[in-house]
């Protein structure tokens, strides 16, 4: 009897747990068909694609992102990292990293970047990109970029589920014959024809 009545109050607390889970699992299908959509939105608004690359101490690592300029004079371009990511820590350590626009020669090395968590020791090696001194920030610049931009970290805004870094270009190098990669409905492509149009210049 002592039994039975401890056994009777665990039906209904398994019952709710086996809810909850459904519950969970509906949430997190939601989440991921959002994640879907917005990727879809987001993927038509073309972006340079870009190698990140930080030293922090002894620590080096490098992500795919993607970026965009933000001022003239000074430079200052953007970048948007998730919180967590390893490249997140590590600028928020140093405040400073490079921004190194992908070649095409280099697409599929940046797509590995964009896969593995820096936390991966063998990260570096599987990539097998040559890295070189910057000139004006301690991270290394990525040998046979398109562009390479050495930054200062400006500021940092929380925005969304990213946060906002705004470098302030303290040194560049623009590869001549370069070609860079811009990321596009999901995928990477090279920079298409110029099209007919006429020339006008910006900033006024
Ligand atoms: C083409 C491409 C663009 C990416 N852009 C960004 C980005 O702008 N911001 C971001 O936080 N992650 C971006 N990622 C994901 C990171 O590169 C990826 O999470 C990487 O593994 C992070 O490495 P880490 O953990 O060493 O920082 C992108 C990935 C790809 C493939």
């Amino acid at each position: 009897m002592a039994t039975r009545t401890a056994k009777a109050p665990a039906a209904p607390k398994a019952a709710k747990t086996a809810k909850a889970v459904a519950k969970g699992t509906a949430a997190a299908d939601a989440k991921r068909a959002r994640y879907a959509e917005l990727g879809k939105l987001l993927s038509s608004l073309p972006c340079p694609q870009a190698l990140l690359a930080v030293q922090a101490g002894d620590a080096t690592d490098i992500a795919a992102v993607t970026a965009m300029w933000v001022s003239y004079d000074p430079v200052i371009i953007a970048v948007y990292l998730r919180p967590g990511m390893r490249t997140h820590e590590l600028v928020n350590q140093s405040r400073q990293f490079t921004i190194n626009v992908v070649d095409e020669a280099q697409n599929a090395k940046a797509l590995l970047a964009g896969s593995i968590k820096g936390d991966d020791p063998t990260k570096l090696d599987k990539l097998a990109l040559r890295l070189e001194p910057a000139e004006s920030v301690g991270s290394p610049r990525v040998v046979g970029a398109a562009a390479s931009y050495e930054c200062r970290v400006l500021k940092v805004a929380a925005c969304g589920d990213h946060d906002l870094f705004l470098g302030l270009v303290t040194g560049w190098n623009v590869r001549k014959g370069g070609k860079p990669v811009v990321r596009y409905g999901g995928r990477s492509h090279s920079v298409g024809a110029e099209l007919e149009g006429p020339l006008v210049k910006y900033p006024h």
